[in-house]
Parts: C-alpha cells; structure tokens; sequence
C-alpha cells in the first residue's frame, strides 16, 4: 500500500486564492463525481453474520488478515480483530466498569484502535501519530463512563483510517446500566447490533482509491451487513432492537422500513433519549448510529420485508437511488409481552447561555489538488491535519458553541468530535432543522452543503490533545482533520 505524502498546511494566502476563484469554484462544481451505484443483492440469502460477543473487563484482541467469506461463494482477504476475518467481536460492558484490552498488532502495517464516541483519556483515544507497531501491542485501559448506547471502535491511524476500515476493521462497543435493564427493552437474539457498509468487491476488498474517491469518499457498489453481502434475517413476530450504525467510508443512507411502516427511534450516538419518537426514515452518515425498535407483530409467518435506504435530496453526489439492504423474514410465532416504555432515561439539555465561546469552522472550502498523481487534500478551516499543531484550546468542564459551516461548500461533511458528546442546537440553511434522530447525545453530524450546523459541547476532564474531522474517511485521510487539546 501507497500512502500519499502530505503537503504541509496551506497558506492562508493560498486559501485565500482559492475562494477568490470562482472560475476554479465552477470548474469543481461541474467536474464533481457522483457515487458508484449500489447494485443491489439479486437474491438475499445469506444468513446475517452476527459478530461475537466480547464479554468481561480483561479482554484481548488483536488484529490480522484473514479471509472472509460474505456469502453466496465470495471470498475476499480482509482484516479482523480477534477470531474473525472481517469486522471484530461486539465488546460489551457495564457503565462504570474498566476495561482493560491487551491489544496485538499482527499485520504489516501500523493501527490503533479509537474508540468512537465513547470518552476516554487522550492517550487512549488511538491519537492519529499514538500507533502500535506490526508486531506489536498496547494495552488500553480505561472506565467506560458513557451512558447506555451503541458505540464502535475502528483505527485511527494518520492517513491510513480509511483504508484500514474499509478492508474491515471496525466493531460495536455497547454500553449498558441498570437504568436500561428496568425499561425491558429486547435483550439477547432480540437485540442486534447492523453495521452496514459499501464495498468494491470487484477489488476483493483492495483499497485503491482514485481521484474521484479521494474527493467524493470511496463508494461500493456492494452493501454489506456485519460482513454478510444479500444477508437475510429470520425474526419472530415480536420487538426487535435494531443498533444501527453507518461503518461505511462515505455512503449515507436513508433507512427506512420497504412496508415504510414507522419505528421507534429510542437511541443516538451517545445512547439512550429521554422518551422514544416514531419515525419513519432515518438519514445516517458515516460514523453515525440509531437505536431502534421494530415491531414484527401482527405479521404472518412467510411475510418477507426489507431494511432500505430510501433517496434522498441535499448533495450533489449521492442520494438518488433507492435500494433493499436486508431481508427479513417472519418465521414464527412468539408471544411478545415488551411494552414501550413512555420514557426512557433523561437527557441534560445543555443551554446556548452556559457556553463561554463559540468557534466557527469553515468546512465549505473547496478540495485541493495536490501536485502528486491521485492526490486531493480536503482543508477544515482553511487548514489540512498536522499533529504537531495546536489547533484549538478549551477548557474542561466548561461549555462552548462550535460552528460547521458548510454554507459555501459543495461536498457533504459528517463531522465528528473526539473526546465527548455534544448536542445539536441548530441547522442554518439546507434543511434548516435539527433531524428527530439528531436529538440527545451525539458525536457525529451532517452538514450538507449550504448548511450551517451549530452545536454545543461540554468538554470532559480529560485533559490532553484529541482530534475532531470529517468523518467521510477519504476526506479524514485527506487533512480535514484538525487538534484540539483540552486543559
Ligand atoms: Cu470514528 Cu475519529 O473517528
Ligand atoms: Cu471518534
Ligand atoms: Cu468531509
């Protein structure tokens, strides 16, 4: 594998003249990509991969090669974490509890694991440059703090994330306590974690970006769930809690039921909400997650039905295809005596006046291209990543405003903060408001072009330097990624 050399932080002049631009501006606009289309499975048959569970405080892990097989006969090479050869084992803990992970390196390549979304010290956050050599380990170590949700952790390394995503290392860390337990929410077979992501698998998994997936992000015409290609699930005519995640490097899904019945949307990328909405659709950018219910009742055995992503407007590049993801099939009758609870467990809504600064980041910049073949650099606030930079300081325990501004861009950005959660207080412009499914903690949000997401933050103890990017994983590895140390 070839990894790009990153130019040095732009100028400001140099930005500066790329918005002075405007024939540049147009000229990118109409040259800009548009996504391989998703060929949808012909026949969903394969049975859903459910990835193990890594039960206890002591674990250990370690990453290799392997190869994978995704169902209906296609064999790919691909990295894993432990015993499996694609994807990792699901960690699952108690609120409170530390965990200790004796972490190997087997492949021939530096990685780190980051865990996404949950709040941990910097030196275990899997810090771009902080990697474990091939061969080998680290041991992570720290309490899992965050309230009951669907977390996940995946590499981090500089300029090597996507890449090490895509061929397959990523997992589920799902956090639970007892004021989850008393709501009765589906537990065990009942409960199951969906990573879904778009592969290439005409490149048996290679990851060989060109310069329009160096742009737009990486898209696969193959949707994989938890590794499974056309996979099916058999279910009872009962509540089902579906964990949602978009472990994809670019795409955005618009899921939604194929009988566009309603679901009930209980939880977001820092868990759990105060009380559950019914929706219908849910848009999801890489990084992002949903905790959701669905209710099998009432169907008749042999009822088959699908989890699909529906179209959607608000980016150039993608978005106008609908396509199936996976089968369910009823298969039997079961009681099911889950009643949803009116509400689930509180949520401190933190207010504009607590905040002692805002900051506003220009994520509207156009893309470089850079001098060698292939490159494209993505600049956040007019700036590509440098670990030896101090972008921005804060204080812990204090609150602040921070700003996505993507009102004079023309790419799609998730934007992602390391270290905590935060809320979102308000989408400017786009579709001007602040989605169901954005409510509660999150750590990730989409800014589409002409949009201007503002959030608000309150930054945890955790003293020490922690990143915030773009959490399409192309454009991540390509610079739109800035420090921020906490003190
Ligand atoms: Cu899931 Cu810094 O990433
Ligand atoms: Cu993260
Ligand atoms: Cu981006």
């Amino acid at each position: 594998m070839k990894l790009p050399i990153r130019l040095s932080g732009m100028s400001l002049l140099a930005v500066l003249a790329v918005l002075a631009c405007t024939k540049c501006r147009k000229m990118d606009m109409s040259n800009a990509a548009t996504a391989r289309e998703v060929v949808e499975s012909s026949s969903f048959v394969n049975p859903l991969a459910v990835p193990a569970i890594l039960a206890g405080v002591n674990a250990t892990l370690t990453t290799q090669t392997g190869t994978a097989a995704l169902g209906s006969g296609i064999t790919v090479s691909a990295l894993g974490y432990g015993s499996a050869p694609i994807l990792g084992p699901t960690i699952r803990i108690r609120q409170g509890e530390q965990f200790n992970l004796a972490f190997s390196n087997n492949l021939t390549e530096p990685t780190n694991i980051h865990w996404h979304g949950l709040e941990v010290p910097a030196a275990q956050d899997g810090y771009p440059t902080d990697v474990t050599t091939p061969g080998g380990s680290f041991q992570y170590n720290f309490q899992v703090k965050n309230r009951p949700g669907t977390y996940w952790y995946h590499p981090h390394p500089d300029m090597a994330t996507a890449s090490q995503a895509y061929r397959g290392l990523a997992g589920f860390f799902l956090v639970s306590a007892p004021e989850e337990d008393a709501l009765g929410l589906p537990t065990g077979e009942y409960d199951v974690p969906l990573v879904v992501q778009d592969k290439r698998l005409d490149g048996g998994l290679a990851y060989n970006p060109n310069t329009d997936d160096r742009s737009i992000g990486m898209f696969g015409e193959s949707v994989l769930v938890n590794g499974t290609a056309g996979p099916v699930l058999g279910v009872a005519t009962r509540t089902y809690r579906f964990r949602l995640l978009n472990g994809s490097n670019a795409r955005i899904y618009n899921f939604a039921l194929s009988t566009g019945a309603k679901f009930q949307l209980i939880g977001t990328d820092g868990g759990l909400l105060d009380a559950p909405q019914e929706i219908s659709t849910i848009l999801l950018a890489s990084g992002e997650r949903a905790d959701v219910l669905v209710d099998f009742n009432g169907l008749v055995a042999g009822t088959e039905l699908y989890l699909q992503s529906n179209v959607f407007a608000g980016t150039p590049s993608q978005g106008k295809q609908s396509f199936k993801i996976l089968k369910f099939t009823v298969n039997r009758q079961e009681p099911d005596n889950f009643k949803l609870p009116a509400s689930l467990m509180p949520v401190e809504a933190l207010a504009s006046s607590q905040a002692v600064a805002t900051r506003s980041f220009n994520i509207g910049h156009m893309m470089e291209h850079g001098g060698m073949a292939g490159m494209i650099m993505h600049p956040l606030d007019g700036k590509t990543f440098d670990a030896n930079r101090r972008d921005e300081v804060v204080k812990a325990g204090t609150v602040e405003i921070w700003e996505f501004d993507n009102t004079m861009g023309t790419e799609t950005h998730p934007m992602h903060l390391h270290a905590g959660q935060f809320q979102v207080l308000e989408r400017i412009g786009g579709r001007g408001i602040v989605q169901p499914w954005e409510k509660g903690w999150k750590d990730t949000v989409l800014a589409f072009p002409g949009e201007k997401v503002r959030i608000i933050v309150r930054f945890p103890d955790n003293k020490g330097k922690f990143v915030f990017h773009c959490h399409n994983l192309e454009h991540e590895d390509g610079g739109m990624m800035l420090n921020y140390e906490i003190q």
